[in-house]
């Protein structure tokens, strides 16, 4: 969903030495994410048609759940960004944002 994976892998790539440990790249990727999820609930506000789509209809008789989550996402980017400095803060950063994900596809994603 929009740029979120990408900047998350990335993130993962770095926190398990897959990728050079890049902090200024990695609090750009938390700073995306931040700034995507406030389109989380825009793209999701009429209520999805396609057959394709792995969004629960729940999303819209409890869109104020569904919006909630979004926050907590960016809550939880928000908090992150600054104290990422090395690997292992990094991987703190990834398990708590990866959290914010999980937690809003456990309940609203197919
Ligand atoms: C507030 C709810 C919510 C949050 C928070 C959320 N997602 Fe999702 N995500 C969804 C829903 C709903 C779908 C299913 C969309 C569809 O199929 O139409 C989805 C689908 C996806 C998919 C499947 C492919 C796609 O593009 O549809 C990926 C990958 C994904 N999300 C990544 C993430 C990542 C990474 C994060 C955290 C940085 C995140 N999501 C946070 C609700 C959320």
């Amino acid at each position: 969903m929009m740029g979120l994976d990408d900047d998350l892998k990335l993130m993962i790539a770095m926190a398990k030495g897959e990728k050079a440990m890049d902090a200024d790249a990695a609090q750009a990727a938390v700073q995306r994410i931040k700034a995507g999820t406030p389109e989380i609930a825009t793209l999701f506000k009429a209520p999805e048609t396609d057959p394709k789509s792995e969004a629960l209809p729940t999303i819209w008789d409890e869109f104020d759940q569904f919006t909630t989550l979004a926050q907590e996402l960016e809550q939880a980017a928000a908090k992150a960004a600054p104290t990422i400095q090395d690997r292992p803060t990094l991987a703190q950063a990834v398990a708590n944002i990866g959290g914010a994900c999980r937690a809003c596809h456990r309940r609203f994603r197919k």
